[in-house]
């Protein structure tokens, strides 16, 4: 079958401007066009010793399916609530102390003495549920519009990989308050972990840091939640985009598929 080579997809015109017409004074003339100036000066800088603007375009500018409509936003919606998770968890990690004897202090000092503490910890509590709802969401999505099957069955086994990881963000960070709460269903967790076959015992286990809820069960769920987790989260979300960009996204079940013109010009010759 003959390999189809697609023209790369245009620059849009407003970041690739047009030669200026002769007799037209050359050059910036107000202050918006020297800042534009200066910002594709620094980005041709940057891409004369890198060339990642090869790289950038093919990332960015892809050809959509007809028929794309907002549910394909999911993924991103599902991104963009990570990134905020990161952002004010490292806000957050400025101010939290993970001892035992410190940390549910440490949370009341966020939420009533530093400045925007109590939102940004707000912001960090109710997005962790958004990013649960929002990747569920877009799992229904590539699941209800066949996105798993062939060729992107890896990606859909990356995406069960990110959805176990960001259900085990979820419940490492409900730890760290260090209340009645979250330590008693904390302990519950770890015990429903236990009675999974096989691993379970040695999961609950690694989990607890020891064979029991103790001081370094905190600092072992601190650990997990902003290194270890969120570090695979970030790898596996770039392979997973990297896969988007490079098989493309599948159009809608509704939708038929047209053969591109050339294709069908040399199914008719041949
Ligand atoms: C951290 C979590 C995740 C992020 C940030 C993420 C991000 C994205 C983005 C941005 C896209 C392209 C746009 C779109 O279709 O929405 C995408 C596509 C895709 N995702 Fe995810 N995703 C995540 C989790 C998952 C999960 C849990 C699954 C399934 C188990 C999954 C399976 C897929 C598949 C199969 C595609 C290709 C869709 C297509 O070809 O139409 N993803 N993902």
């Amino acid at each position: 079958m003959p390999k189809l080579k697609l023209p790369a997809p245009p620059i849009p015109d407003r970041i690739n401007p047009k030669p200026k017409r002769p007799g037209k004074k050359t050059g910036p003339e107000d202050l918006k066009e020297h800042a534009l100036e200066a910002g594709a000066s620094t980005v041709d800088w940057i891409d004369e010793r890198t060339s990642l603007a090869g790289g950038a375009r093919w990332m960015m500018f892809r050809k959509v399916p007809k028929g794309t409509n907002w549910f394909y936003t999911l993924g991103s919606a599902t991104m963009f609530a990570f990134l905020s998770q990161a952002v004010t968890g490292v806000f957050l990690a400025m101010y939290y102390d993970p001892s035992a004897t410190r940390a549910y202090e440490s949370i009341r000092y966020i939420n009533n003495e530093v400045f925007l503490g109590e939102f940004v910890h707000a912001m960090h509590k109710w997005g962790s549920s958004v990013m649960v709802i929002l990747i569920f969401l877009h799992m229904g999505r590539t699941f209800f519009f066949g996105a798993y099957k062939y060729p992107r069955e890896l990606n859909w086994v990356i995406g069960v990989v990110l959805l176990v990881l960001t259900m085990t963000m979820a419940f490492t960070g409900y730890l760290l308050p260090f209340d009645q709460r979250s330590y008693w269903a904390t302990i519950v967790g770890v015990n429903i972990n236990g009675t999974g076959p096989i691993v379970g015992p040695y999961l609950s286990e690694f989990l607890r840091a020891g064979p029991y809820f103790g001081a370094t069960t905190l600092s072992r769920f601190y650990a997990i939640h902003m290194l270890l987790v969120p570090g695979a989260i970030a790898a596996l979300m770039g392979f997973h985009l990297y896969l988007v960009a490079k098989l493309g996204t599948t159009a809608p079940p509704w939708v038929k598929a047209e053969p591109p013109e050339k294709l069908r010009e040399e199914s008719v010759t041949a």
